[in-house]
């Protein structure tokens, strides 16, 4: 059944307040409800009905006499009095059998919850939607040391401990936790001078993993206070770290639940790219109590007001923390790999989408991250000042309310005097807009022309683009700064004047909209902005362009690598007044996905065996034109001091990293294996590992590495996805399929699963193996994983979105995986949707 935005209806009823009580056991919770309900004034007619799904009612009452109310698959529906009354409902509930992770369920022994988007209604009878918001007191009764709800605690004592939320909150904003606990505290005094009490709540034996989540939202709530005038609202702060959930984390009210992988950090466990990540998804939950929870959704099509946002706030915050030109490149890589593939494919949506059958299907990268390239856009064509003003306002406005992207928009409308009609369409149309550019040189006059279209949407309306573009001159001085262009038009021309010599154009500086730049430009002029562009996201993007012209003439013509572009890029990894971490960068070469995305564009059907050839013969050459310095550069990237997270030591691990990668391939493995003997963290550690895999000298090192991190399920998920990831493509399949059977794969684990068959599917020409078992491997689990976890089976689905780039031969194989999973019968909702889009 599908849920169209145009529906949309308020519910006839307010809320003034929920009581919810539990009481706990594993295989029979009992949750008591008491909720007061008002008529909503301006409410269409209707039934009173509210979810409710795989409950048990026990007894449901209105205004104290008990009522026998309709029960369907999903919920309950019964007569109610003309005014205000009561609503009673007792329902069980078996939260041990819970393997969706969805509702309450239970993580080693520890109740747990997962509400967002459509969860409550597996806990208890309830208008489970976002725009019905409501305060709430909690009543949990049970033997568990440590029972935490949202809000500020209330009394607790012998089996209990209440819980009041005086901030109105959707269900979907609900949290329980209760268990063995220990936990890790903290404090912090808001600008108004109230002190919070902070906590992260761990299994026993984690508390030493929690000083970096600890100092991260700490740094979080200070900078929302400077960045954004948001102050923190409870007495209290609780983050909690469970091991089985099936998203990244999740900003309940004053009760963030964080899937352990994104919280737990320590130098020996956890890499680099771990601590910073963790850093930016602390912020976000964080940042969620403001856009998100003190303003929330009205309903869930309008899911990227809170996502858009809360990720363009965590990466200014990234930013703030770091390195921003380092932050905007990830980010960019990151958008082509995750949300072009799904905005080009048959999964495209908008970044609000109009109608859905599984909401959950649509925590999407174009909600998420296109979500926030729009906001991005929004800020650089009002400017920063104006882009502040509205936020003053939106919070002023909508404190408390469930919005929309019309509210939204209002507001920069309102305080701006914009017209945002045409922008609009940024959250209405799919699909990837290409970008082309023709330039002109005439009496001093230089003047770009623009064309956007996009392909695969007939009906696509041109876009605003704002083109950030500037000018160098022929000696490689910037001769016109960065100026944004905003182009409203199918085709645009601008032109710059008063100009001495005909310049070399700098265009779309910063990735300023996520469009695709369609420029013949020849291989002289990239090197060319490869040697002096000052902006820092263009340098690396002339350098990403070489890099594909490189290996697609290396695919298609069977060429040697590009002489003159590696003697550029030399020129930048040994510049020594460069941050490590950007040079690194520089050194990353397109994977082999991005080159079959980048092939496909341009009318060429990838290979993906030639892909992985290309690759790694290009890599060798690397190796063997740079053996002279490889070494010396390498050891000057030595870090001296004591671990730390920070920008300043990871840049250089990660420059190190690569350049042992290169030199693997030159001594076997010796340098990598050394590292690996030496490391006493696990950037060094797995760094070292993955060359060793790649060489295929890991046998012992693998062992090793199992035998020391045995009990730590957060490091033995990286020893599983690891020899998947880096192996030779032809073993991919084959060691995937062996750690299945292997003792500690735990496949209704979340996180084992992905270690296992995201890694497979990121091992490129292995997931493609010519003859289908890769395929075949992944389809076969994923049938089995629906059953008991449909969200993260449907999720893993994505993986098949590219089928139709490939040749006649894989794609029928993948369609065929496809039609055998859509035949099953009992099939999830989830994944039916998931599958039918993919195959339509
Ligand atoms: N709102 C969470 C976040 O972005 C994501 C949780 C989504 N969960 C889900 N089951 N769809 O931080
Ligand atoms: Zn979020």
């Amino acid at each position: 059944q599908t849920i169209y935005l145009e529906d949309y209806t308020p519910f006839g009823w307010r809320i003034a307040e929920v009581h919810l009580t539990f009481r706990l056991a594993p295989h029979a919770t009992r949750v008591l409800s008491r909720i007061r309900f008002d008529p909503a004034p301006d409410a269409p007619e209707q039934d009173f009905f509210l979810h409710g799904e795989d409950l048990t009612l026990i007894r449901a009452a209105i205004d104290g006499a008990e009522i026998t109310p309709a029960l369907s698959p999903q919920g309950l529906r019964c007569a109610v009095p003309d005014g205000s009354f009561t609503f009673e409902t007792e329902v069980e509930i078996a939260p041990a059998a819970n393997t969706a992770l969805e509702g309450l369920y239970m993580s080693n022994g520890m109740y747990c919850t997962q509400c967002e988007a459509e969860g409550f209604r597996k806990i208890t009878y309830y208008p489970d939607r976002p725009d019905v918001m409501a305060t709430f007191t909690v009543r949990i009764e049970g033997t568990e040391p440590v029972k935490l709800s949202n809000g500020n605690p209330g009394g607790s004592g012998n089996g209990y401990a209440e819980w009041h939320d005086p901030w109105p909150k959707p269900a979907y904003l609900f949290a329980l936790v209760a268990g063995d606990l220990v936990n890790h505290p903290g404090s912090f005094t808001t600008m108004s001078g109230k002190e919070v009490a902070l906590n992260i709540w761990v299994r026993p034996g984690d508390e030493n993993k929690c000083a970096w989540g600890m100092e991260s939202l700490i740094a979080s709530m200070r900078w929302d206070e400077k960045v954004y005038g948001r102050e923190y609202d409870l007495d209290v702060f609780n983050i909690v770290a469970v091991d089985d959930f099936n998203m990244g984390a999740m900003e309940n009210k004053g009760l963030n639940v964080f899937n352990s992988s994104c919280v737990l950090a320590s130098p020996e466990t956890s890499t680099d790219a771990n601590f910073e990540r963790i850093e930016a998804i602390i912020a976000h939950e964080y940042f969620h109590n403001w856009t998100g929870n003190r303003i929330t959704c009205r309903d869930w099509f309008q899911l990227c007001l809170k996502e858009g946002l809360t990720v363009y706030r965590d990466s200014q915050f990234t930013s703030d923390m770091r390195s921003p030109e380092v932050k905007r490149i990830g980010d960019v890589i990151d958008l082509r790999a995750r949300q072009f593939p799904e905005d080009q494919g048959p999964l495209s949506h908008p970044v609000r989408p109009e109608s859905f059958q599984e909401i959950n299907n649509f925590y999407t990268a174009t909600v998420y991250e296109k979500g926030a390239e729009v906001i991005g856009m929004l800020k650089r064509l009002v400017g920063d000042d104006a882009y502040a003003k509205a936020l003053d306002l939106y919070f002023d406005r909508h404190d408390g309310q469930a919005c929309t992207i019309e509210d939204w928009l209002a507001v920069f409308q309102d305080s701006t005097g914009r017209d945002l009609t045409q922008f609009k369409r940024w959250y209405s149309q799919p699909g990837t807009p290409h970008l082309s550019v023709t330039e002109d040189w005439q009496d001093g006059t230089f003047t770009l022309t623009f064309a956007q279209h996009t392909p695969g949407q007939q009906d696509a309306q041109p876009q605003v683009l704002p083109i950030a573009v500037g000018l160098l001159g022929p000696n490689g001085d910037e001769v016109a700064p960065t100026r944004v262009l905003e182009m409203t038009e199918t085709r645009q021309s601008f032109a710059f004047d008063g100009l001495g010599a005909r310049p070399v154009p700098s265009i779309l500086r910063g990735f300023s909209a996520p469009v695709v730049l369609e420029r013949a430009t020849s291989a002289s002029e990239k090197s060319f902005l490869l040697a002096h562009d000052t902006d820092a996201f263009n340098r690396w993007e002339a350098n990403r362009d070489l890099a594909r012209a490189c290996l697609e003439a290396m695919v298609t013509e069977g060429t040697e690598p590009d002489d003159a572009w590696l003697g550029a890029l030399e020129q930048v990894v040994r510049d020594d007044t460069l941050d490590p971490a950007f040079r690194a960068l520089m050194l990353a070469l397109p994977t082999q996905a991005e080159m079959a995305q980048h092939l496909h564009a341009n009318g060429v059907t990838p290979d993906p065996d030639a892909l992985y050839a290309a690759s790694e013969s290009l890599r060798n050459a690397m190796a063997a034109r740079w053996s002279g310095w490889l070494g010396d550069l390498r050891a000057a990237c030595t870090v001296d001091a004591p671990y730390d997270p920070g920008a300043g030591q990871s840049g250089k691990r990660a420059l190190g990293g690569a350049l042992l990668a290169l030199l693997t391939r030159l001594d076997g493995g010796a340098a990598a294996q050394a590292q690996f003997d030496a490391a006493d963290n696990m950037t060094l550690q797995l760094g070292a590992l993955g060359c060793l895999v790649q060489a295929g000298t890991e046998h012992a090192a693998l062992a090793r590495f199992a035998e020391q991190w045995r009990g730590d399920r957060l490091v033995m998920d990286k020893w599983f996805a690891l020899q998947v990831a880096a192996t030779a493509p032809e073993n991919a399949a084959t060691r995937a399929e062996a750690l299945t059977r292997h003792p500690d794969f735990d496949w209704k684990n979340p996180n084992r699963f992905r270690a296992v068959f995201g890694s497979l599917a990121m091992n490129h020409a292995g997931f493609h193996a010519r003859d289908g078992r890769g395929y075949r491997l992944l389809a076969d689990w994923l049938i089995r994983l629906d059953e008991k976890n449909p969200q993260t089976t449907a999720r893993m689905c994505s993986v098949f979105q590219t089928w139709r780039r490939y040749d006649n031969a894989r794609q029928a194989l993948m369609k065929a995986e496809l039609e055998r999973l859509a035949a099953k019968p009992g099939l999830s909702r989830d994944v039916t949707e998931m599958v039918t889009r993919l195959l339509g």
